[in-house]
């Protein structure tokens, strides 16, 4: 079975409308948008067989793919927690309290950044460079939303609002 079979018909739609976007010489273009639709599709993280997929799918070689979902945080490579949680502890962040939220998130979870608890609810990131909302500090992102002027109590409440 080739690689590319093991991309979905939905998926391989939804990377050709990203190709689409491009010259024909430009196939490379799409491989941020391929990683991200394949990513959602896997649950969350990319297999060393889906970046092959990706790969074989755009025609291109496999390493340049790997390099690229090794390169970019938004992208896991081993299986993560259903909910991603990104909390800011650079300059803005840290001046106002993001080391703080960032302790009560782990303790409150039992787990450290780039783990997952065990029930695979939720995941914790590295901790990341500034996300650029400097003036909601102290501030998370939880699944792409950003959440900014965080108290402890505001964590809680996101974080018990979530599935
Ligand atoms: S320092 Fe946290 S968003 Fe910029």
């Amino acid at each position: 079975m080739s690689a590319s079979l093991s991309l979905t018909p939905w998926v391989q739609a939804e990377i050709d409308q990203w190709v689409s976007k491009y010259p024909p010489s430009g196939k490379r273009s799409a491989v941020l948008a391929a990683l991200r639709i394949v990513q959602e599709e896997n649950g969350g993280w990319l297999s060393p067989e889906s970046l092959e997929a990706v790969a074989c799918y755009l025609g291109l070689p496999p390493v340049e793919v790997q390099e690229v979902a090794s390169f970019y945080s938004m992208y896991e490579r081993k299986p993560v927690g259903r909910h991603s949680i990104s909390v800011c502890t650079n300059v803005s962040c840290m001046l106002c309290g993001g080391e703080a939220i960032l302790a009560h998130i782990e303790k409150r979870l039992g787990i450290r950044p780039g783990q997952s608890t065990p029930d695979g609810r939720f995941y914790l990131k590295p901790e990341e460079e500034c996300l650029a909302a400097c003036a909601g500090a102290p501030m998370m992102m939880v699944d792409h939303v950003y959440y900014e002027h965080l108290t402890s109590e505001r964590v809680d409440e996101i974080l018990d609002g979530l599935p």
